[in-house]
């Protein structure tokens, strides 16, 4: 079985949740890489919603492993709540559930800095989640962060924190006029979340090399999308962490050496939360239809989403960057009520039209969209598990998307739930896992 890693193509929010919940029967192991509990992986079983922040959606499969790898941010309150919560819920954790001793962690004066630089920025704002990601990675990088495997030396905590709190609490003061903090205080209750977490702590990179060697298969579960990713991202209107294929080596120790395929998640459409450009963005009717007939609320914050139509400009360049093998297209049936379909199929600046996607931040201001408009298919798709049961036009539209893109598309996700799923017979995906069918229940 190969080691396959998926990744949002757009902004985030693509619904990797479900793909990942899809094939997870078919791995052994399950990694999250990057981000933190800025991401929220909705994933519908049965009829039980959950919302997953920083633990792999794969812990919801009894007997998979789940690895929180080095490139993730850990909130350790939030992720406490987190698997409390699931326990709550009866999903088991015991042997479930691995976090790097060197994944970082979120402190309290991160989400501090975040609202509180946001809140100054003006024009500069990015709309971040204020979980304090950004600047949990801005300290993994200035070599000042606390990993996990510090929470459990508290003298090694106790003076890193004074670094911190010192330096920290002149910012909050001093720039922002915020909050401060005191040692003492973060202190217990960060040594109380160690004591919590300290089974669960241990050296992941070592483990999946290990299990590699035994023969398991690993599925690398990505948040966020390609656009956000802190170096192929829209700078600076992006999240802090590798969202993009690369990520997964980095974020969890496995070489790409390792590494066998790429899927790619992009809705049918494309949303994008927070502030920065976004060329396919609607205003008005039809952008209100996307959000009522998606639900275009952002799971962790709760904000309407911004709604456009797909970008394919932007989907080739989410296939460059992440080597994408194969895509998954994901809630096709909110186009259902769609008259006309738009693809953006060129970037109009300034007396050129650009078919690659380009890399200075004045063009993704300035530029206009150039479309392909298709007419809809107007019916439902609604829960359909049958390529040949979509609607020719739906179909052409696929098409068109994927030759677009340069790649081929193996799945379509027409509902929430587990089983509204269409398998592109002999496709990537089925070519890789042939039993796939099997996971999804018998028509
Ligand atoms: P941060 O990751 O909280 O720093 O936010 C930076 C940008 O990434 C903002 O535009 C957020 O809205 C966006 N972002 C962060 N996490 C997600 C996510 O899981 N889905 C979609 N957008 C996200």
């Amino acid at each position: 079985m190969p080691n396959i890693v998926i990744v949002g193509a757009q902004w985030g929010d693509e619904g990797k949740g479900k793909v990942v919940d899809v094939i997870t029967p078919h791995f052994d192991v399950i990694v999250r890489y990057q981000g933190g509990n800025n991401a929220g992986h909705t994933v519908v079983v049965g009829r039980e919603k959950f919302v997953l922040q920083t633990i792999p959606s794969g812990i919801l499969h009894p007997g998979r492993r789940n690895i929180i790898g080095c490139g993730v941010v850990v909130n350790p309150a939030s992720l406490i709540d987190e698997m409390e919560s699931l326990v709550q819920r009866g999903v088991s954790l015991d042997g479930n559930l691995y976090i790097s001793k060197n994944a970082h962690v979120i402190m309290p004066y991160h989400p501090a800095l975040d609202r509180a630089s946001e809140s100054k920025a003006g024009k500069h704002r990015i709309g971040t989640t204020g979980k304090g990601v950004g600047p949990a990675y801005a300290d993994k990088t200035a070599r000042v962060g606390i990993r996990m495997a510090d929470l459990l030396d508290e003298q090694l905590l106790r003076e890193k924190l004074e670094y911190n709190v010192k330096q920290k609490n002149r910012l909050l003061r001093e720039i922002y006029d915020a909050e401060s903090f005191t040692v003492d205080g973060i202190l217990s209750a960060y040594l109380r979340y160690a004591g919590w977490l300290a089974p669960y702590i241990t050296d992941t990179a070592l483990l999946l090399h290990n299990w590699m060697e035994a023969g398991s298969s690993v599925l690398f579960e990505g948040a966020q999308g390609t656009m956000l990713d802190i170096d192929h991202g829209t700078y600076p209107f992006i999240t802090s962490s590798s969202t993009t294929a690369g990520g997964a080596c980095t974020g969890s120790g496995v070489p790409p050496t390792r590494i066998n395929g790429v899927i790619g998640i992009s809705k049918a459409y494309c949303t994008r939360v927070g502030e920065g450009p976004f060329l396919t963005e609607l205003h008005g009717e039809t952008a209100d239809l996307l959000r009522a007939r998606g639900n275009e609320f952002g799971s962790v914050t709760g904000r309407p989403r911004r709604c456009g139509w797909v970008d394919a400009i932007g989907l080739r360049y989410a296939a460059r960057i992440n080597g994408l093998d194969t895509l998954a297209i994901t809630k096709l049936d909110v186009l259902d009520a769609c008259d006309t379909i738009k693809i953006c199929v060129g970037y109009k600046y300034e007396d050129e039209v650009l078919t690659d996607f380009p890399e200075e931040e004045r063009i993704w201001h300035e530029a206009e969209p150039v479309y392909e408009e298709l007419s809809g298919w107007k019916s439902s798709t609604a829960g359909l598990r049958d390529y040949e049961d979509l609607p020719t036009k739906a179909r052409e539209y696929l098409a068109r998307l994927s030759e677009l893109c340069g790649v081929s598309i193996s799945l379509v996700s027409t509902g929430p739930v587990r089983d509204e799923t269409i398998l592109v017979n002999d496709s990537t995906l089925t070519r890789w896992i042939p039993s796939l069918r099997s996971s999804l229940p018998p028509h």
